[in-house]
Formats: structure tokens, sequence, C-alpha cells
């Protein structure tokens, strides 16, 4: 996010210097390769670091000092009781305390805790006669990886909070090319719309992967169910997908640590309980469908196929995937693993308990069982024909009902979907309410 941050002010012409404690990052950035797998990315940070209008360091003096604006784009992972761990940020903040010049506005684009923005202002008091002098400015992110540097440089909105107008105004005026909605509002107001963006998004997921195992039980098809609601203009058609869930950097751990907030502040978060449960269930459901269909997962082996926790990143983070695959190795199975970007980072979580196969067909050979778990568009097209010659056993679960089921089906595969498997009625099966 700081990356595709300060590559895309770069390009809209300002004088950028990204800033990182990570040596080896900021090493691999100045001989021009990107540490993430991130599409358009390379590109904008080529083009501007040539233009002269990007640099990298790791020295707080030099790339803090006479800066108009510091954006604070650390991590904040979750912490032992769920809530976000605030050390990155406080770390940087102290840092900046002794470069900054006086004047300077710090924005938090860091998804961080309500009051984060009110902390800030006070390790700078600590540390600075003149701490005064700064102003702090919430200004979250909404980027999805993936498509980062689209999603920054076509925000839906812009949100920017301070108890300073001033500085929010100024801040606000980068942005204002984008000719998108701007939010302006107060720091604690600003910081909550992140959190309560990403619960809601989270929130929707778990609800149609409720409605999914409903259906399941019922006979009907999430898909056709998700696709109806969609088209309700009060409910919209995004993040309805139901499937194995939710992971990565963001809803996993803002939603936990929505969760803990309110919880320490004597709320009863009683519905972001439930996401988080629903979303443990649906990894937890796909697991179950391959134990069922081949009747007990030890000795078996199974191929997953997608590792990142969604496609086009190389991000495995929460992802679903690392979950499953150590869900199936306790059972006693023995995986096979393939993804396009992410296998990299994956083999640092699993180690060399799982195979990591070269493409999906070497994946596939010998398996009992395909789950797929990302939904790559490498995927889509496999040749099924191929498939069943070098798979040993028959049984597909969809994780992200990215297939034609009667078209499987057909072909001789025992096919699961998500939310889908519409069992035929049957004479003991309950009738419907009236
Ligand atoms: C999210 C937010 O969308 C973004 O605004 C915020 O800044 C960071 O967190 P990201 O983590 O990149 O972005 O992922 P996103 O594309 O939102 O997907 C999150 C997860 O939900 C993925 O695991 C995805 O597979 C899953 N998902 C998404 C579903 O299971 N069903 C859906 O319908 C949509």
């Amino acid at each position: 996010m700081g990356l595709t941050a300060g590559a895309c002010f770069a390009d809209l012409g300002h004088q950028v210097t990204c800033l990182d404690i990570d040596l080896a990052k900021i090493d691999a950035l100045r001989a021009g390769r990107i540490p993430i797998y991130e599409p358009g990315l390379e590109t904008l940070v080529t083009r501007n670091v040539e233009a002269g209008r990007l640099t990298f360091s790791s020295d707080y003096s030099s790339a803090a000092h006479g800066r108009e604006f510091v954006f604070i784009a650390v991590d904040t992972p979750t912490g032992a009781a769920g809530e976000a761990n605030l050390a990155a940020v406080d770390t940087a903040t102290t840092a900046l305390a002794a470069a900054l010049t006086p004047g300077t506005i710090i924005v938090t684009k860091s998804t961080v805790p309500i009051g984060t923005g009110d902390l800030i202002s006070r390790i700078l008091q600590e540390h600075r006669p003149d701490g005064d002098a700064f102003t702090v400015v919430s200004n979250p992110e909404f980027l999805r990886e993936g498509s980062a540097v689209q999603d920054f440089l076509k925000p839906d909105r812009v949100v920017v909070g301070s108890s300073n107008p001033t500085a929010a105004e100024r801040v606000a005026a980068l942005y204002r090319a984008f000719n998108s909605p701007i939010i302006v509002t107060d720091l604690r107001t600003a910081e909550m719309i992140k959190y309560a963006s990403n619960a809601f998004l989270a929130t929707r997921i778990s609800f149609i992967n409720e409605i999914g195992a409903i259906c399941e039980a019922l006979g009907a098809d999430v898909r056709i169910v998700s696709k109806g609601m969609g088209l309700d203009r009060r409910v919209g058609p995004g993040y309805l997908d139901a499937g194995i869930g939710w992971g990565g950097s963001c809803f996993p751990k803002d939603v936990r640590a929505l969760e803990h907030m309110a919880a320490v502040h004597g709320c009863h978060p009683q519905l972001l309980r439930a996401v988080i449960e629903i979303n443990r269930d649906a990894r937890r459901s796909a697991v179950r469908k391959v134990r069922a269909a081949l009747q007990g997962l030890r000795g078996r082996t199974v191929a997953v196929l997608g590792l990142s926790f969604k496609p086009n990143t190389d991000d495995v983070r929460d992802a679903p995937a690392i979950e499953i695959i150590h869900l199936l190795q306790g059972e006693g199975a023995t995986v096979r693993a393939f993804d396009p970007v992410a296998m990299g980072k994956a083999a640092r979580q699993l180690g060399s308990d799982v195979t990591f196969a070269a493409s999906a067909y070497e994946a596939v050979s010998g398996a009992d069982a395909i789950i797929l778990t990302t939904e790559w568009n490498e995927f889509r097209g496999l040749d099924w024909e191929h498939v069943a010659r070098v798979m040993r056993g028959r049984v597909i679960v969809d994780g992200r009902n990215l297939y034609d089921a009667a078209r499987l089906r057909a072909q001789g595969f025992e096919y699961y979907g998500m939310g889908r498997s519409a069992p035929a009625p049957s004479v003991g099966q309950a009738a419907p309410s009236k």
C-alpha cells in the first residue's frame, strides 16, 4: 500500500521518497525489483524513478526532512488478543519525531484503531517541545491487492479526517484530480469508516456463505440466489460470491480488531463474532466435503489449486488455502499444491511437508481429489480429459464455484461446489413450511 501510494503520488507529479527500515526491500527497489506481485506497479515505479520523482531510503532524517506530508503506511498486525498491534506505528512515529521539520502534516494510511491519530499526536508532543507544530490527518486507503494501482487512481471515495480543517483540506487537495467524492470529517470518524467498510464487506461474504450452507441443505443454488439478490439496487452485486471465505492481510485482521475494540469498550459485537465464525466454518466445510467424498483423508493425496488468498496477488497471509492444507495434513492426507505466483511465499509458511508442483497438471497427477482454493484465470480452462487421465480419483471440491458442475459431472467427475450441491428431494426431506 505504501509503495502503491508513493508511486501513484509521484505519477501525479509530486516528489516522493518511500522509506522502509527493511534494507533488503529498499536495496531491491533501488535495483529496480518490486518485492511484491502487484499488476501495473512495476511499470509505474520504473516510470517515476526514471523521471526522478520517486526515490527510496531507509534513513528517516533525509526522507522526512522538509516534507509537506509524511504518510504512515506501516503494518498493524493482529496481537495476542485480536487487537491491532501498534508497535510499528509507535516506532515509526518516534523515529519521525527526531526527523520532522515543523509544519509537516502526518497522514495515517495504515488501518489503525480508533484513537491512533490522537496517540500519534501525543507521541510527537512527548518527543518534541514543538510537538504542536504537527497535525495528524487520517486518510484510510481502500485499495485491494491485485488491483491496487487502479483502485488508488480511481477511488470510489476519499476519506480525510482531522481536527484541523486547513490540514484536512491540504490532504484532500492531493486527491482532487481523481474527481471522486471526498469526505472530510474528524479523525476518529475517518478511522472508523475504514473498519466499518472492511467489516461490512466481510459480513456480506459471511452472509452469503451462511445462505450457501442453507442452500446446500435445502437444494438451492447460492450462485443464482446471489445473482437474484444482487440485482436489487438496494443490495448490489459485489462481495456476494460464496466459497471458502475471506482471507488476506486486511479482512481477518480488521474484523478481529474491531471486535476487540468494541468488546474492550463495553459493546457486545455479536454480529462481528458471527462473521468470523462463519468464515472459519467456510474453510472447514471444503475439508469436510473432501473427507466425506474420499471416506477419510488418511493416506489420500489431495491437490490444492491456488495458495494466495485471492487471484492476482502472491499474498498468502491468512489465505484459506494455507489453513485448508494444514487441516488436510492434520488428518493424514498428502498435499500437492500449485499456485502461479504464490508458491515462494507459501513455502515459507508450509515448509517441506507439501509438494509444490510446477503446474496445475503436475499437482493433480496421482491425486485422489482436487480442491480449487483460488480462482486464478489459468485454472478456468483446464483440460479436464487430461486431468481425468492423470488423476487417481475423480473428486473435485470447487471452493470458489468456478466450474460448470453439470459439465464436470458429465465428464465423470464427482463434483462438489459451495452452496450449490442441490441434493435431489427425498421422501425423508422436511416439507417447506407454508
Ligand atoms: C480488502 C478491501 O476490499 C480493501 O478495500 C481494503 O483496503 C483491504 O482489504 P483485499 O484484502 O485486497 O482488499 O481483498 P478483497 O478483494 O476485498 O477480497 C478479500 C477476500 O474476500 C478474498 O479472500 C476473497 O477471495 C474473498 N471474497 C471476496 C469472497 O470470498 N467473496 C466475494 O464475493 C468477494
